[in-house]
């Protein structure tokens, strides 16, 4: 299979990261550009991480577009009490070696898959408030991607930064319920928080692994993921921190290893009570469906693609995919 073609929408705090490890060295993905929004971590600290995470995969090659700074209708909280006040745990990373395209990433999200219609896949691992505001020039904006990938939701109501919320739709409700209404269930696959603390926590036992191997992506990947762990701890009570970005991307990737989909009509709550809940539909009677929702993937295969792509000794050099043309201040 050649590598899939796709646009990375992320707000990359430590999982988001390895996300992109797993896109642009696993072999798996032709990564054309990612583009940033905020959430786990402000715009500005979160675009810096895509631009690091990026150098770590030896894919400078790939444009890095900075997004919105803030949710549609809310003031940002973020998450750096959960992936730490850099949002890559803290640890010292040095700064990029580059900087940002200065193109707006909603431009991108709505100039690519217009210049290659149906060949992009979209994958989402932030709050939707790029991809809501992009759906509000272009009502077709996802018909126009062969897939769309989201790590959103919790389907089966356990939340991590609420009772019944995750993060990313939490975040900003308002463009979760914008996307959600857009949706088809052909084209649109969210990735729930639920998978990831079924299917891909990193247990002690995968945590020396990750050590054993010792490669620099695996060092990376490990220890970014330091306050996590920590957070994990003290308010989720997984044993081992989870990786809800990776896992989405990975059925990007793979979707081999979906064990486990259903198709619901999905709404979107935007009350305080209930902020960011799923209000999934699963009565004889519901409308139809608007989402694909994974509930289980093969958490043994998804492991095994991480830790196979942080052993390259050395990650794979830019094999210049084609480029998308350059929009306007695309060559800062
Ligand atoms: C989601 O929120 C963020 O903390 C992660 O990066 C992931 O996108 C999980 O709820
Ligand atoms: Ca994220």
């Amino acid at each position: 299979m050649p590598p899939l073609p796709l646009i990375i929408d992320t707000d990359t705090g430590s999982d988001d990261a390895v996300a992109l490890l797993l896109a642009a060295a696993s072999g798996l993905g032709d990564v054309r550009a990612v583009t940033t929004v905020a959430g786990n971590v402000p715009l500005e600290t979160g675009t810096r991480n895509a631009l690091i995470s990026l150098e770590m995969a030896r894919r400078t090659d790939i444009p890095v577009h900075p997004g919105c700074a803030r949710p549609m209708a809310r003031p940002l909280s973020s998450a750096q009490h959960v992936h730490g006040e850099d949002g890559m745990g803290d640890i010292g990373l040095p700064d990029p070696g580059r900087l940002p395209e200065s193109g707006h990433a909603i431009d991108v999200l709505l100039a690519a898959p217009r210049e290659r219609p149906g060949e992009l896949t979209l994958v989402t691992l932030a709050p939707l408030t790029n991809i809501a505001a992009a759906l509000l020039r272009d009502p077709e904006l996802l018909t126009r991607y062969r897939h769309v990938y989201c790590m959103a939701g919790a389907a089966d109501l356990r939340g991590n930064v609420a009772p019944t919320a995750e993060f990313n739709v939490w975040a900003d409700p308002e463009a979760a319920r914008i996307v959600a209404q857009a949706a088809t269930p052909d084209k649109v696959t969210w990735i729930g928080w639920d998978v990831s603390r079924k299917d891909a926590v990193m247990t002690p036992a995968d945590q020396r692994h990750l050590e054993e191997i010792g490669t620099p992506l695996a060092t990376f990947a490990h220890r970014i993921n330091r306050t996590v762990a920590d957070s994990v701890r003290d308010v989720t009570g997984l044993p081992g921190y989870d990786l809800p970005d990776p896992v989405a991307m990975a059925v990007a990737l793979r979707p081999g290893l979906v064990t486990e989909a259903e198709r619901a009509y999905v709404e979107i709550a935007v009350g305080d009570e209930a902020r960011g809940q799923m209000i999934i539909d699963r009565r004889v009677c519901a409308p139809a469906p608007n989402l694909t929702l994974v509930r289980r993937v093969d958490a043994s295969g998804f492991k095994r693609l991480l830790f196979d792509t942080v052993a390259a000794p050395d990650a794979p050099a830019p094999d210049a995919p084609a480029p998308l043309s350059p929009l306007p201040g695309n060559s800062r």
